[in-house]
Order: structure tokens, then sequence, then C-alpha cells
């Protein structure tokens, strides 16, 4: 029997329950996807229900479930409603807030160096005229890598609250001191954190974090969210806005138009992604439920595990044992690592391969017995 099943507070068991992955492999992916929970599906089943019996929703119905789970994302970050634009995706939040931002010509943008891709993209291809300058945060101190970049043209920091590779994270809480000081916007892709680690906008004084669902939150794709500290309403452009940016009343009045919102919700363009919202805040409600302080709390136990067992294997640890911690526990670099992520897939532990690394990442469902039989199966392996 695992550890924590004789905890008589937390019901794992049941927890588990709830995951029907937990039934199929041992499951340490959640920084590639999140899979699905029963609550989810059945969220995402009855508005199949609605859709294939009365085409839609009635008009109060689906603005009262849109509200509704603008407010699941706000409590889960501890924002208000109204700082939170349902996207699609990371990538969406980022370019919704960077070429929202009133840059000028020959500003200058701050950008971490090691992003994942979805940044960098955004970045690259979207901000004509203001200079790029890449930045390199990991190991060091946040604000002292943005001071030795300093100059007076520089508008904005973009960072990954956590390296997808390495789960090196971010002090955000010391670099929004400084850069809100400083009047410098700060945007963070928050998906490699939140949903894994607590995350509270009242502490951690950002300007957006945009954050897909597909990874800690369990999906499903294709959904995600981008939050907008409100200072920030009446400072920002008016781009990627359209009409259901605005609050429409219903939809049978077509001569009188609303306004856009004054707020965040002013930057959700058109007809929604209804049934990914639904299971979206689905999700969110279970890890409400548990309390992201107990989440964060057992994915740091499982975590410490991890680490502890792979170096008595001798295995090379890429992620640093530095707090706070992620959810990332990487090894790497390997010669033969895509043979051992094969054995490993063989065995039914579900992995990441990238490049010679090898990235585990387990979510608060998990338990320390699956971490053992990890560790038997690298061990014989090794041995
Ligand atoms: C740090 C980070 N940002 C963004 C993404 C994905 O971006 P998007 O949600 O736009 O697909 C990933 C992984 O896929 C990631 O690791």
């Amino acid at each position: 029997m695992d550890r924590e099943l004789k905890d008589p507070e937390f019901d794992l068991a049941g927890l588990r329950r709830l995951f029907p992955i937990t039934q199929e492999c041992v499951y340490f992916n959640h920084a590639a996807t999140g899979p699905m929970s029963l609550p989810a599906r059945r969220a995402i089943e009855e508005c199949i229900e609605v859709y294939s019996k009365r085409a839609e929703y009635d008009t109060d119905e689906y603005f009262s479930l849109v509200a509704q789970a603008r407010s699941v994302v706000a409590r889960l970050i501890n924002a208000q409603p109204e700082e939170i634009v349902l996207t699609h995706n990371t990538s969406q939040g980022i370019f919704i807030a960077l070429s929202n931002l009133p840059l000028v010509e020959n500003d200058v943008v701050l950008v971490m160096e090691d992003v994942f891709p979805a940044v960098r993209y955004i970045v690259d291809n979207n901000l004509p005229n203001i200079e790029k300058r890449f930045v390199s945060f990991i190991g060091k101190d946040p604000v002292e890598a943005v001071k030795a970049n300093m100059t007076g043209r520089v508008k904005a920091v973009v960072v990954d609250h956590v390296q997808f590779l390495s789960g090196e994270t971010i002090d955000l809480e010391r670099l929004a001191d400084f850069t809100r000081r400083e009047r410098i916007y700060l945007v963070v892709d928050g998906i490699q954190g939140i949903g894994a680690m607590e995350f509270d906008v009242s502490r951690v004084k950002v300007d957006f974090v945009a954050c897909g669902g597909a990874k800690w939150l369990f999906g499903p794709s294709g959904t995600g969210f981008l939050y907008i500290h409100k200072r920030n309403f009446e400072v920002l452009r008016t781009q990627h806005s359209g009409w259901l940016g605005a609050p429409w009343p219903g939809f049978e009045d077509f001569t009188h138009w609303p306004r856009l919102y004054p707020d965040a919700r002013k930057y959700e363009m058109g007809t929604r992604n209804i049934m990914g919202i639904r299971g979206f805040a689905a999700n969110i409600e279970i890890l409400l439920e548990y309390g992201m302080n107990n989440v964060q709390a057992r994915i740091t136990a499982l975590r410490g595990h991890l680490r502890r067992s792979f170096e008595k294997l001798g295995l090379p640890i890429l992620t640093s044992d530095r707090a706070p911690g992620s959810g990332i526990v990487t090894v790497g670099p390997l010669q033969d690592a895509k043979g051992l992520h094969r054995h490993l897939r063989e065995s039914g532990i579900v992995v990441s391969l990238r490049d010679q690394y090898i990235r585990f990442s387990p979510h608060f469902y998990n338990t320390e017995g699956e971490v053992d039989r990890i560790v038997a199966i690298l061990a014989r392996c090794r041995g």
C-alpha cells in the first residue's frame, strides 16, 4: 500500500479515482500534458448533451457558465474576475499582453533567454520597431539580471515563471516589486507553475500572467487564461477586442450595440470554446477543493523523493535544489536518454524525453509508491 493512503486526513484513493489515467499507467508527465479528470469529462459531456439536443444554451445560462469559469480562474490566483481573459492557450495570452502595451518605437523589452518557444515566437514576430534584448535569468537574482540591462527605454520584462526543462523557478515576488517600482511592465508565462504551485497575485504583483490549461490544470487543450492587473486597464490598447468583449444582454436586439467592457474581458473576441471552458473550470475546482497549498505540498514531497532517489542512483540531475521548487525534476545529460525513455514507456511509465534529458513531472495524486517503481526500473537499467 502507498504510504500516503495511511493518512486519514488525505483521501488519496478518492482523489486518484477522479483521474482515470492513474489506472492506466504511472503518469509523471504533467509538464507536457495534464490528463482529463472525471469531473471535466462530465462537464464536457453535459455540454455535448445540450449542443446535440438543443443546439445551444439559453443566453443567461451561457453567460453564467462563462462568468462561473472566470471566477473559478480568479479564485485560483486570488484575482478579480474582471482581471481574467479566457483564452485558448499561453501564446494567445502573451500576444494580447504584449500587443496591448503602450510601447512606442525604440522602446526595449527584456526577454528571458531560455524561454519556451511560445514566448519567443510571439516576441520575435509581433513587436515591430521594438528592441528585444535577451537576458539570462537562470540561477541569477532576477533583479540584478534586469538591472544589468537597464536603460531608460526598458518598458517591459517577459519571463517564464518556471523554466520548462530544468524546472528552475524565477523569484517573481522580488522581480515584480522591482519592476513595479521602476514602472516596467512584467509579463509572465505561468503555464509551468500555476496548478503545481500556489500563485497569489496579491502577493506576486505581476502585471500579466498568461497560462494555458493544458498542463498542470489538466486541460482540456485549447483552454487558458490571461490575468491583467487592474492598474493597467486604463493604459492598455484595445487590440484583439471583438464583439464578445462587450456585455451583450442577449442576442435578439441588434440595434443597440454595447460598449466594450472597461476591463480584461474586452479581449475575448468572439464565440467561445464553451465545452473547453466548462472542462477547464471543473478541473480548477478540483484544485481549489483540495487547496493549492496542499497540492503544492504534495508535489514538493514527491519531487523531493524523486530527487533523493536519483541522487542515490548517481544520476546527473539538471534541476537545482534551490527553493522554491516547481513540479519538475529532470535528469541528464544521459548518453542513452532515448533508450531509457523507451524502456520506461514500455514499463508503463510516462515521462518526457527532451534531447538528452528525461523530465519527470508528478502531480498531487501521484504517490511515493509510484516514485519507487520508477526508481526500481532505473536501478535495473543502470545495474
Ligand atoms: C513554458 C511554456 N510555455 C508555453 C507552453 C505552451 O504554449 P501554448 O499554451 O501557447 O501552446 C509550454 C509547453 O508546451 C511551456 O512549457
